[in-house]
C-alpha cells in the first residue's frame, strides 16, 4: 500500500513553483474557422480600458533557447469585441511556422495567455469627422477591427448607413464576418441598446479572389469599375458625406489609400480627425 505523505507548509515549499504568468488572462472560448483562421476569447483586466478598434500586444511565455529562461513573446492584436463587452475577443491568423501562432493556435479554454493593457490604434471614431455614410474596408484578418466598431453603438449613433466590405482568397475566410453581421440580428442587448432593427443600416459586401463565391474579385477593382456601387445601390464616395477607415494587408491599405484620396478624403488621426484612417492587419 502506498504511504500518504500529509501535505505540510514545509513539503509545499519544496514542491517546484509554477511560475506565474505577467499580465495573464484565461481563455474561456477557442473557435476554428479553417485550417489557419481561429477567434478565442479571454476574460478581460478589470481595469482595462479601451475604445473600440484598438489593439493591444498579446502574447505567450516562451523558454530563451540560450539563456534557458521564460520570457513573454508578443504580437499586436487588435480587440474584436466592443468596448462595452465583459470579456476580450480576438481573431487570428496561424502562420505554420510563425513564432507565436503556431504556439497559439492550441490554446484552450483554461490556458492562459500574456495580454498588455495598454490598447492603442488609428481605427477609432474619434478619428475621423462627423458623415453620414461610414465605410469599413477589410482583408483577411483585417476584418478583426470592424467586429468590435460592427458591435460598437456609437456606429449606428453617428451614422445613417455603414458599408463594410471583406475581401479574402477562399469563402471560409468569410465566415467569421458573415456569422458575426448575421448574429447582430438578434443580438437583443444591442438592438434594445442601440434600437430595434439598428442592423438594417449595413450593407455586407463580401467578396473572395480565389474560389468561387457569389461576388468575385478584389474591392478596389470592382469600386474602380463601379460594379461594387451598382451591387450596393450606393453612389460612388463623396468626401462631404462619407468616411471610411482601412485594414488589410501593405499592398490593399496603399491601394486604397490612393483610391479614397482621389475621391478627396483625407487620412486623419487621432490628434486630428479627418475622412478616413487606416491600419496594417499584419506587418510587411
Ligand atoms: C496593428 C496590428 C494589429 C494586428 N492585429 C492582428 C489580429 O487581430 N489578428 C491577427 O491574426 N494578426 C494580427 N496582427 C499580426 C500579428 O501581430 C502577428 O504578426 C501574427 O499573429 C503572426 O504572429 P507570428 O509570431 O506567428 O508570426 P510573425 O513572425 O509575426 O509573422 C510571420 C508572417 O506571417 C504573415 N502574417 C502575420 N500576421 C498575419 C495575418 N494576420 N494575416 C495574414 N498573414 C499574416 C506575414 O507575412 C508575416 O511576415 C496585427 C499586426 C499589427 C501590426
Ligand atoms: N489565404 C490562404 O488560403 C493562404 C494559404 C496559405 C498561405 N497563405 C499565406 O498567408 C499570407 C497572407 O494571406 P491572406 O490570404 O491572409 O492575406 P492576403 O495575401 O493579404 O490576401 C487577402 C485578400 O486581399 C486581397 N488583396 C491583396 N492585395 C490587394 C490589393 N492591393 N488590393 C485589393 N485586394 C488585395 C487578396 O486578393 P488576391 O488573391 O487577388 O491577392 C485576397 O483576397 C500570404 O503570405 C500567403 O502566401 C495564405
Amino acid at each position: 500500500m502506498t504511504e500518504m505523505t500529509p501535505v505540510t507548509e514545509a513539503t509545499a515549499a519544496t514542491a517546484p513553483a509554477k511560475k506565474a504568468v505577467p499580465d495573464a488572462q484565461t481563455v474561456t472560448e477557442v473557435r476554428h474557422w479553417t485550417d489557419r483562421l481561429f477567434s478565442f476569447r479571454c476574460t478581460r483586466p478589470a481595469s482595462l480600458r479601451f475604445r473600440s478598434g484598438e489593439f493591444v500586444m498579446i502574447g505567450l511565455m516562451q523558454t530563451d533557447p540560450k539563456s534557458g529562461k521564460e520570457k513573454p513573446l508578443l504580437r499586436a492584436y487588435t480587440i474584436a469585441s466592443p468596448a462595452w463587452d465583459e470579456e476580450l475577443e480576438f481573431y487570428s491568423i496561424q502562420v505554420p511556422d510563425g513564432p507565436l501562432t503556431s504556439k497559439l493556435q492550441h490554446i484552450k479554454p483554461g490556458d492562459e495567455i500574456i495580454l498588455r493593457p495598454k490598447p492603442v490604434g488609428t481605427l477609432v471614431h474619434d478619428a475621423l469627422l462627423p458623415g453620414k455614410r461610414l465605410w469599413f474596408f477589410a482583408t483577411g484578418t483585417g476584418f478583426a477591427p470592424f467586429a468590435s466598431l460592427l458591435r460598437e453603438p456609437q456606429t449606428y449613433e453617428d451614422y445613417d448607413e455603414v458599408i463594410i466590405t471583406h475581401t479574402c482568397r477562399e469563402a471560409a475566410e468569410l465566415h467569421y464576418g458573415a456569422e458575426l453581421i448575421e448574429g447582430l440580428k438578434t443580438d437583443e442587448l444591442l438592438n434594445e441598446v442601440i434600437g430595434e432593427g439598428f442592423w438594417k443600416k449595413i450593407k455586407y459586401y463580401p467578396t473572395t479572389t480565389r474560389e468561387e463565391s457569389p461576388k468575385m474579385g478584389r474591392i478596389t477593382d470592382l469600386m474602380r469599375s463601379g460594379e461594387a456601387f451598382r451591387d450596393l445601390g450606393v453612389e460612388p464616395i463623396n468626401p462631404e458625406t462619407d468616411r471610411a477607415m482601412i485594414c488589410g494587408n501593405l499592398a490593399f491599405n496603399l491601394e486604397l489609400k490612393a483610391m479614397l484620396e482621389e475621391y478627396g478624403l483625407e487620412e486623419g488621426a487621432n490628434s486630428d480627425p479627418k475622412q478616413y484612417v487606416v491600419e496594417k492587419a499584419f506587418l510587411d
